[in-house]
């Protein structure tokens, strides 16, 4: 059974763009609750441990110094199939596939600087949410 928990982190570029209140907005009015929530700046040290599964990818040098170039807002969310509802409300990766209406359709600017993480896994949602949120206790 799909688990009810996910992770999202909004990036530096819609942060900068002063977007995050209007994409929290959304996150909720699609029926997520914030479970935590952390304003806070990542380092190229802990972007490169938050991202070490891309390490071998050609544009990794490049994330890591666009992730760690100004304040994110990580989150826990709760809902119903988080996962992979998160996933159709931020939309794909690269926002030029993105469907209309999605978040990163509405916020993103490139395939790096797309405005907001989803977990990709219920697995990946416990790591990274444990990442930034060692007090988090699953309910
Ligand atoms: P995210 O869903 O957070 O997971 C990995 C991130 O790497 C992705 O969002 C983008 O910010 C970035 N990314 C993925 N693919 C590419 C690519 N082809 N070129 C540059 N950045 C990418």
């Amino acid at each position: 059974m799909a688990g009810n928990i996910t992770f999202t982190m909004i990036k530096p570029d819609a942060f900068r763009a002063g977007n995050s209140g209007t994409m929290i907005k959304m996150i909720q009015e699609a029926g997520f609750a914030i479970k935590a929530m952390k304003l806070t700046q990542l380092n190229a040290k802990t972007a490169g441990a938050f991202y070490a599964v891309h390490k071998e990818r050609p544009f990794y040098q490049d994330l890591i110094s666009y992730m760690s170039s100004g304040p994110i807002i990580a989150m826990i969310l709760e809902k119903a199939n988080a996962v992979e509802d998160f996933r159709k409300l931020i939309g794909a990766t690269d926002p030029a596939k993105a469907e209309e209406g999605t978040i990163r359709k509405l916020f993103a600017t490139s395939i790096e600087a797309n405005a907001i993480h989803g977990s990709d896994s219920d697995e990946n949602a416990g790591i990274e949410g444990d990442f930034f949120f060692s007090q988090f206790e699953r309910v």
